[in-house]
């Protein structure tokens, strides 16, 4: 311990309130709340990849220039004669895919221990909020090295934007009406990608997102320290005080510098673990982005690729309806599900466990079976040719599997009585459709989006 670590409780209250870094945390922390297999330490590896990603965007906005004619160029500059650059482009890549892929897994933690409950739905929305944030903002680095990889990829990423015109055609409205054409030059300012693309993603790459992303991260670290510290469980007799009091009467330890070692070595982890994935594998860089030669098979970021498979199904379905009832039912969680006594309890109970392992075999089963009619037989359209284009919309895998998985989670709500299975249930389902239909488009898709089992077996052109 610091010679200067003060003797007494007093002093030491004294220093962390005085000092801004220390002062992030409460005073004291709950030993639930520093038990490593609750949290993962997810939250606080969030926290340090948005602070790496910062400094090296900035490192390498000083050698990128946002035109057409200049991008790629710079980006090459940057791999292959700016000292140094390299490994700076390639920890800023593999810091922004992980903190897609961290935030996915936040979310997870976060609602199987509940840590939504007691007062902290607001936390969870800015989180919600964050979550898309983070896409998004990953989503507008793509398009800047201006590669083939990075053009096809948006010009996907902006198709999946305009999906809303699968029904505006079928009401045969989108002369009059175009909401998809609307929502896809917003996104890329034209009809295809090109310098406006580039400029808008720049900016809103550079600005506009890291500083929305700091202000709503501040808010959420804000939103820990007023809910009193993180989710725990709680005794009959802690529920009725008042947050704070609690939180001070119940915390056993200092945060400083108990809490501060801890985040110490988590932050040396990330950087050790950052390194080596820069020293081991490059960032990608393809020939420069040809708008005559399309890639075959295009495909939009990885974190995208579960939707472009709902989109080859049916765009709107794929791309309006079922994102945002996703959208919707994760907002909703924290509102359906107002069981307290199941908070900081990973899978609220040994019943929760088997529902989530139950709900997880429920959409294997149901989704790859969808998966596989469509893959090997075909679907509606295929089996009647003349069917209306709207009973296809409506009725294909992506919203049957939803409609099986809200079923399934009022049949366990029925047989339990309880919202927190029905929402555990709800969850389980889309997150494990999500990664069923994200693992399809990642390695089974091929040219034409066709299925293949392995690349080996893609045509050669
Ligand atoms: C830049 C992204 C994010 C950062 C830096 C961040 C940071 C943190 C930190 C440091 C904690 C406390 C420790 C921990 O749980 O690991 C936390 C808790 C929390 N986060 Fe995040 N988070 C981010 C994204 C998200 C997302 C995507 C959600 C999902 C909705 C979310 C919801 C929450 C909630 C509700 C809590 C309180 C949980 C509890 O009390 O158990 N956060 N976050």
């Amino acid at each position: 311990m610091p010679d200067s670590y003060p003797e007494d409780n007093k002093r030491r209250l004294g220093k962390i309130n005085r000092n801004f870094f220390l002062h992030i945390h409460a005073n004291k922390v709950h030993p639930h709340s520093l038990k490593p297999g609750y949290t993962f330490g997810l939250g606080v590896i969030l926290g340090f990849l948005f602070v790496i990603m910062i400094l090296t965007g900035v490192m390498l906005m000083m050698n990128y220039t946002p035109s057409v004619e200049r991008a790629y160029n710079s980006v090459k500059d940057i791999m292959f004669v700016v000292p140094g650059g390299r490994y700076i482009r390639n920890i800023h890549r593999w810091a922004a895919h992980s903190m897609v892929l961290i935030s996915f897994l936040h979310l997870i933690r976060v609602f199987y221990t509940g840590g939504y409950l007691k007062g902290r739905r607001l936390n969870w929305i800015f989180g919600v909020v964050i979550l898309f944030l983070v896409m998004f903002m990953n989503f507008s680095g793509y398009l800047l090295p201006w590669d083939q990889l990075a053009f096809w990829a948006v010009t996907i990423g902006s198709n999946i934007a305009a999906s809303f015109r699968e029904l505006t055609d079928i009401l045969g409205i989108t002369q009059v009406i175009d909401i998809g054409g609307f929502i896809k030059r917003l996104l890329i300012g034209d009809d295809n990608v090109g310098q406006a693309a580039l400029s808008r993603f720049f900016m809103l790459h550079v600005v506009f997102l890291p500083v929305t992303l700091m202000v709503l991260t501040g808010l959420h670290f804000w939103r820990i320290r007023k809910d009193g510290g993180i989710s725990r469980p709680e005794t009959q007799s802690e529920g009725s005080e008042n947050k704070s009091v609690r939180a001070e009467r119940t915390s056993k330890y200092f945060s400083w510098p108990l809490v501060m070692w801890a985040e110490l070595a988590i932050l040396l982890l990330c950087a050790s673990a950052l390194l080596v994935m820069a020293f081991l594998f490059d960032a990608p860089l393809r020939e420069e982005a040809n708008p005559a030669f399309p890639e075959n098979p295009a495909k939009s970021p990885w974190y995208f690729l579960g939707i472009q498979e709902l989109v080859s199904y049916s765009a709107f379905a794929g791309g309006v309806i079922i994102p945002v009832l996703f959208l919707v039912f994760l907002i909703s969680i924290p509102y359906v599900d107002r069981e307290d006594e199941y908070i900081g309890i990973w899978f609220s109970s040994p019943k929760g466990l088997r529902i989530t392992w139950q709900s997880i075999a429920f959409t294997f089963f149901v989704t790859i079976a969808l998966i596989f009619i469509i893959i090997r037989y075909g679907w509606l359209n295929t089996w009647f040719p003349d069917i209306p284009r709207v009973l296809v919309m409506l009725i294909n895998p992506a919203t049957l599997s939803a409609f099986f998985y809200v079923i399934w989670a009022k049949w366990i709500q029925r047989n339990t009585g309880s919202s927190r299975m029905e929402t555990t249930a709800l969850f389980t389902c889309t997150i494990t459709a999500f990664i069923i239909f994200t693992v399809i488009g990642i390695w089974f898709r091929g040219p034409n989006w066709e299925f293949y089992w392995s690349n080996a077996q893609w045509p050669v052109f």
